[in-house]
């Protein structure tokens, strides 16, 4: 069934969980997503980055993830991830997504805010669920396809973290539902193992008391996603790795000697993959 992302995540808190949000830019992942989230029987974002247009237009997908969340029988949010124009996050909100996200984090604070605001008024009169990101999560040489690519000097800095105190006048100012934070995790393959600021996720937790985002989810060891989700992480945006695991399946398959291969094989083979690597991440964001 359909749901809303407030409720979801408020629900998360309570159980000490996450939820995942999975970036959903084709059919296979879709229904990989929703196979998996009704085999741990846990609600499930699924998410479309405005980045991805390249790949499907939110016009194309937007209407698919919506009939898949209706029919499911867990409940499914539909959101925007990085929307950057306001056209774009207006269109999401009247095909019927149930939330978005607005990314102005590579403003300047005062401008993130105004920007942040106009959606959430937008989005609230509607009952659609805002998310905004404070502190900036920067995407890595290698995969992703969300935010943007440090430069040089930037890589492995910590100003780029989000601030407790900056973070709770963010919030009081725009009245966003969750916060997506910046605290060491980067989008796509990590070309370094992480060193994540866990107890600066506490600290933010404390001073904005509404949910928290991980952004960068994938490629993340267990145990730093349990103390995470312990300190207010509740939604994690997952991708990068689950799209390996996909294309590691097909490469074994088309290893195999046969004597012909079929794409309807190599898509068969990619889902399942896919839906293995999320219930394995369900698991753990779900505690089972
Ligand atoms: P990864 O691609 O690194 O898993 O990050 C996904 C994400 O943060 C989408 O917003």
């Amino acid at each position: 069934m359909l749901a809303g992302l407030k409720e979801v995540l408020e629900q998360a808190r309570a159980n000490k969980q996450a939820i995942a949000a999975f970036n959903v830019p084709n059919l296979e992942m879709v229904r990989a997503a929703i196979q998996a989230a009704e085999e741990v029987n846990m609600p499930v974002i699924l998410q479309h980055a405005e980045g991805h247009s390249s790949l499907v237009p939110l016009e194309e997908i937007g209407p698919i993830m919506l009939h898949y969340a209706k029919e499911s029988k867990v409940p499914v949010v539909v959101h925007l991830d990085h929307g950057k124009s306001y056209d774009v996050l207006m269109k999401a909100m009247k095909l019927g997504f149930t939330s978005v996200m607005i990314d102005a984090s590579d403003r300047p604070f005062d401008e993130n805010v105004s920007r942040t605001k106009e959606i959430v008024k937008a989005a609230h009169s509607l009952g659609v669920s805002v998310e905004a990101e404070l502190g900036h999560v920067f995407t890595s040489s290698l995969g992703g396809g969300e935010g943007r690519a440090p430069d040089d000097d930037q890589i492995g800095e910590t100003d780029i973290y989000t601030d407790p105190r900056q973070a709770k006048e963010f919030v009081d100012a725009t009245g966003v539902n969750c916060l997506a934070i910046a605290f060491g995790t980067v989008h796509g393959i990590y070309l370094k193992e992480p060193k994540l600021d866990l107890q600066r996720v506490k600290e933010i937790y404390q001073a904005v008391t509404i949910p928290l985002v991980m952004h960068g989810g994938s490629g993340v060891d267990a145990e730093d996603y349990q103390t995470a989700i312990a300190n207010g992480i509740a939604k994690i945006n997952y991708y990068t790795y689950a799209n390996k695991a996909g294309a590691t399946a097909l490469k074994e398959y088309l290893k195999e000697d046969s004597q012909e291969y079929f794409l309807e094989e190599c898509i068969n083979r990619s889902t399942e993959a896919l839906k293995e690597d999320y219930v394995r991440a369900m698991k753990i964001f779900g505690g089972k």
